[in-house]
């Protein structure tokens, strides 16, 4: 492993009580960073931060600015900074054609997945820029770029997530505040029990690599795009797709 340097530095991860968001704290951790978990999930987010050296857990809910407000807070108040945000928290929401897809479902997978990330750039941002460092990444998706059949509303959102990296990359150019974004292909974390089989086979078949990516993968990258050394790339999509994406 390559140990990126993050000595000292305050990372607030959402969603990382499991799956890619505990691998990146876990990896954050290894880099020398104090991890914040903001997870829904108290009690899973009480047994990750018990398990990662220095990390703390805080009982937050992306689609409830309130709680992230408190979050914050908090995460300042314990640890200081914050100089590193990742947006990870999300859901894929169930599969269905988008003419018989539930409104209440796919109006769900919006608010967590890309009105979850402005909730956290908005009340992140401000404590960034007083202190004119900052490193954002947001957990995007290849359904983001190619838009995956039977996932409209999960393919909107990541759509979303990639707009809003671009559009809040260029808000911020001019300070020390970096905004990138990811776009995994299918990693097998406990996500999968929202999907069908059937959705899981046909995203292993669009990957050229014929395996899925592995959490440690993402947060290796994810690392890299959290330190310093990542200056001069802004409202940028990285790939992380086994050879899927075509742009
Ligand atoms: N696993 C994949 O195949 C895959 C591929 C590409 C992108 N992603 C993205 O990566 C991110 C993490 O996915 P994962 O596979 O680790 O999922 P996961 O289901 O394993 O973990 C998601 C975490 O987010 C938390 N969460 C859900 N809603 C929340 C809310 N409203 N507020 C705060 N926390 C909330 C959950 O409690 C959980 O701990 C998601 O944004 C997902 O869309 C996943």
């Amino acid at each position: 492993m390559n140990r990126i340097d993050l000595d000292g530095r305050v990372a607030i991860v959402t969603g990382a009580a499991r799956g890619i968001g505990r691998a990146i704290a876990e990896r954050f951790a290894a880099s020398g960073a104090r991890v914040a978990i903001w997870d829904v999930d108290g009690e899973a987010a009480r047994k990750a931060a018990g398990e990662i050296d220095g990390a703390i857990d805080l009982a937050a809910d992306v689609t409830k600015p309130a709680t992230l407000a408190a979050a914050l807070a908090a995460t300042e108040a314990r640890l200081g900074g914050p100089d590193i945000l990742v947006n990870n928290a999300g859901i894929t929401g169930p599969n269905h054609p988008l003419d018989e897809y539930p409104e209440a479902a796919w109006r769900q997978v919006v608010e967590i997945d890309l009105i979850g990330v402005f909730n956290c750039c908005r009340a992140v941002v401000p404590a960034m820029r007083r202190r004119d460092y900052g490193r954002i990444v947001n957990i995007a998706s290849i359904a983001g770029k190619e838009g995956n059949p039977n996932a409209s509303a999960y393919s909107a959102a990541k759509a979303g997530v990639i707009g809003l990296t671009k559009s809040l990359g260029k808000e911020l150019a001019a300070t020390g505040i970096r905004v990138n974004c990811v776009t995994p292909a299918a990693a097998k974390t406990d996500i999968f029990a929202q999907m069908t089989e059937a959705q899981i086979a046909y995203m292993l078949s669009k990957i050229p690599m014929e395996r899925f990516v592995l959490v440690d993968e993402i947060a290796a990258l994810v690392a890299w795009l959290a330190s310093e050394e990542c200056s001069f790339s802004t409202g940028g999509v990285f790939d992380i797709s086994g050879g899927r994406a075509t742009y």
